[in-house]
Order: structure tokens, then C-alpha cells, then sequence
């Protein structure tokens, strides 16, 4: 099935969005981006995550993330639903969302993504699309992609999370830890010999001692 993996470049598909008509590339500019899909309009997961999604977009504009969702269904229906979004949200009903939905009414780009959730079927039996998280840096490349089926709804907090650590260890020769957050302290990556270590992180590498006498685990304050 086609798809997108790691490190691969983002087709720069040309869509139809509530937007207005969008060539990817040119969406995304030199930003970061977060393509997330969704099954189908006027479907209750769906509009509470696009409702989290709207409350957060100061938090991703903040980090230089430009956001787009994507579902099958029309952009008539795609505004039409924006306005129960903003309802659900308690804000005024307006059809304006801080992001793009792409039309993919005929699941073209669901299917070039590889984005089908074969266990959920709509009425005429043709799959839905599952949802994909898609995250891409600023040289258009997938940084981070999560696959959820269409009856679990996202986490929209982890997906913050994870951007500040991409974004973190896209500048800094660190990896982050089970359950890190931003502010928290950070891992040497294995391949940093320990001289190398102590004058790239001035604050201070602390190595945990264990029992296989092997100095793996060592922290740093986050850059
Ligand atoms: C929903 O968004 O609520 C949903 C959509 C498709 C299958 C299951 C749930």
C-alpha cells in the first residue's frame, strides 16, 4: 500500500481545502507542518478532536507549525461541519477554522498516503480514512507519523509534546525520555563519545551508574 515513511518528502499534492485550492509545498512554505486526517465529516470523534485542534492552534503557530487536516467529503461539507466545530467549541458558529480541512471526497490523497482504515466502512462499504498524524520539518520531510483507527480518538497534548522534542533534537545532539516535557532533562545520544559530551552540554552530563557497568544513560539539562 502506498504511504509515507520516515525521511521521505511530502508529495506536494495539489488539493481543494476550505481554504481555498493549495499546492502542498507552497502551504507549507519553510514552517513546520501537521497533516492530521480524519474519517469523515459530521462524525463525533472527529469534532472533538478538530475542536482541540482549533484551541490549540495559538500553541502550534507559536512553535512555527502551519496545521491541515484532512477528511473525505466536500469542502460545502467541510464548512458546514466547521461551523458545528466551533459550536462544540462554545465559540460562535462561523464557518472559520485557524486551519485548512482538504476535500478528499474521492479518497485519492487518503489512498496515495496510505491512509484507509480497512475495519471501518462507510454505508457503501468503501473504507474510511484512518487517523494519521503527520508531522514534517521545514525541509519537507516526515519527521513523525502516528496511526490511530478511526474509533481512537488523538491526543492532541502528545502531539504538541512530540513537536517540542522534534524540534528540540532537530538542533541539539539529544534524545528525550519516557514521558519527557518540555523543560525536563534530556538524553546524550549514543553516538557522542563522553569528551565530546562534556563541551557540548557546558551545564553538566550526569551518567547514571548500572549494573552492566555501561555508561549509557546520561543526562543533560534541555538546551
Ligand atoms: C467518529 O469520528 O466518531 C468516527 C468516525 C468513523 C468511525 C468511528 C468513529
Amino acid at each position: 500500500m502506498p504511504g509515507l515513511l520516515l525521511g521521505d518528502e511530502a508529495p506536494n499534492f495539489e488539493a481543494d481545502t476550505t481554504h481555498g485550492r493549495i499546492r502542498f509545498h507552497d502551504f507549507l512554505g519553510d514552517s513546520w507542518g501537521i497533516l492530521f486526517s480524519h474519517p469523515r465529516d459530521f462524525t463525533p470523534v472527529c469534532t472533538t478532536e478538530l475542536g482541540r485542534a482549533a484551541k490549540l492552534a495559538p500553541e502550534f503557530r507559536k512553535r512555527n507549525v502551519k496545521m491541515i487536516a484532512l477528511s473525505i467529503d466536500d469542502v460545502n461539507d467541510h464548512l458546514a461541519w466547521s461551523k458545528d466545530i466551533n459550536a462544540y467549541n462554545g465559540d460562535e458558529p462561523t464557518e472559520k477554522l485557524p486551519f485548512p480541512i482538504i476535500a478528499d471526497a474521492k479518497r485519492n490523497l487518503a489512498i496515495q498516503l496510505g491512509m484507509l482504515d480497512p475495519d471501518e466502512r462507510d454505508k457503501e462499504g468503501m473504507p474510511l480514512t484512518a487517523r494519521v498524524v503527520f508531522v514534517f520539518g521545514p525541509d519537507k520531510k516526515l519527521k513523525l507519523s502516528i496511526l490511530y483507527p478511526a474509533t481512537t480518538g488523538r491526543n492532541f497534548d502528545e502531539i504538541l509534546r512530540v513537536v517540542d522534542s522534534l524540534q528540540l533534537t532537530a538542533k541539539n545532539k539529544v534524545a528525550t525520555p519516557v514521558d519527557w516535557k518540555r523543560g525536563d532533562r534530556v538524553m546524550v545520544i549514543p553516538s557522542i563519545p563522553d569528551d565530546e559530551a562534556k563541551k557540548l552540554f557546558p551545564e553538566g552530563v550526569f551518567t547514571k551508574e548500572l549494573p552492566s557497568g555501561k555508561k549509557y544513560l546520561r543526562y543533560t539539562p534541555q538546551p
